[in-house]
């Protein structure tokens, strides 16, 4: 099957930059914050797009692969054919991916897709799509579908549709792979606990869902997968961690101030800035983990070598 034929339907970007509405505080009153960093219209995303953030994303690619090792946990075959990443941010995961298997289609969404530098293998496009409007793909298009920390992307309401929709586009005894976090902390002090508490409560009142990693799970096999398993990551922050604490330490810190203006709604900017300040000496104090977690589930079905 020719690349385009995987297309369904096409639809022209129309992601733009917003300053969002004033969220309500917890306590209903209203703040009417100004931000100075650039957000996306039209969906429903809390973090901020811009390039501090773009660095953040390709940072935190490097980060979580220096603590998972490997890009595709889920027991993929060696000669795929068509991989899907959805929410592909800043495409580093699907670019080293096409180059890892230079005969596969490799497709890359996003409601703002990446540009496509130069060193892009020629195998990987990325596109425009808006997930929470389904896909641009015919059913049964892709060995693989994966798709990593759309925590602040998808409401919790969308996700049971979102994920029938990743596998609806999955190939039978193809294999879905998604990694969430959320406020998994082991050994978490005070403080830690006072933010993840408070980053708790503004995700379920923004109609989020901080603990969805632990939903995937049943999600899947609600929407038809099998051989469903979860593989959770748990990394020291810092530098108990090694390598992947120190790197994981500095992207959460770096996460955590990019949701300072959404955040400003609900406590004073000073405050969540001093907290900021003062998490890393904590973490080392409790020598505090963090975890992420990666859910892998298969389409029923027998994967066919040819198409
Ligand atoms: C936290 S980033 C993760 C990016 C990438 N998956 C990674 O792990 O580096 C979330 C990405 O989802 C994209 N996004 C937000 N809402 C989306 C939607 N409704 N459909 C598709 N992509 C979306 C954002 O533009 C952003 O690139």
């Amino acid at each position: 099957m020719p690349f385009w034929g995987l297309l369904r339907r096409r639809r022209s970007p129309t992601a733009r930059t917003a300053v969002p509405a004033p969220q309500p505080g917890l306590a209903g009153q209203e703040r009417a914050p100004r931000f100075e960093r650039r957000y996306l219209e039209d969906v429903p995303y809390l973090l901020p797009k811009d390039e501090a953030e773009i660095d953040r994303l390709n940072f935190q690619h490097y980060a979580l692969m220096s603590v998972q090792k490997v890009h595709i946990v889920a027991p993929l075959g060696s000669y795929p054919q068509a991989i899907l990443d959805v929410g592909c941010g800043t495409g580093l995961w699907a670019r080293e991916v096409g180059q890892r298997f230079p005969a596969c289609r490799v497709v890359g969404v996003d409601v703002e897709p990446p540009e496509r530098l130069p060193t892009t293998p020629v195998n990987v496009q990325f596109l425009y799509s808006d997930v929470l409007k389904g896909l641009p793909f015919d059913d049964n298009s892709f060995d693989l579908v994966h798709q990593r920390l759309l925590i602040s992307a998808i409401p919790a309401r969308a996700w049971p549709t979102v994920v029938r929709e990743l596998v609806r586009v999955t190939r039978p005894g193809g294999w879905l792979q998604l990694t969430e976090t959320g406020g998994y902390y082991h050994r978490p002090g005070p403080l830690s606990l006072r933010v993840s508490g408070l980053l708790d409560r503004a995700f379920e009142r923004w109609g989020f869902d901080p603990y969805i990693a632990e939903h995937l799970p049943m999600y899947l096999q609600q929407a038809g997968a099998v051989e469903v398993e979860k593989y959770v990551y748990s990394v020291v922050l810092g530098e108990g961690g090694g390598q992947g604490g120190r790197l994981l330490q500095k992207d959460l810190l770096a996460l955590l101030h990019a949701l300072s203006e959404r955040m400003a709604s609900l406590i004073a900017r000073e405050e969540w800035q001093r907290m900021l300040e003062a998490l890393p000496a904590e973490w080392a104090a409790y020598q505090t983990a963090f975890q992420f977690h990666v859910t892998v589930g298969r389409k029923p079905g027998v994967l066919q070598a040819a198409r």
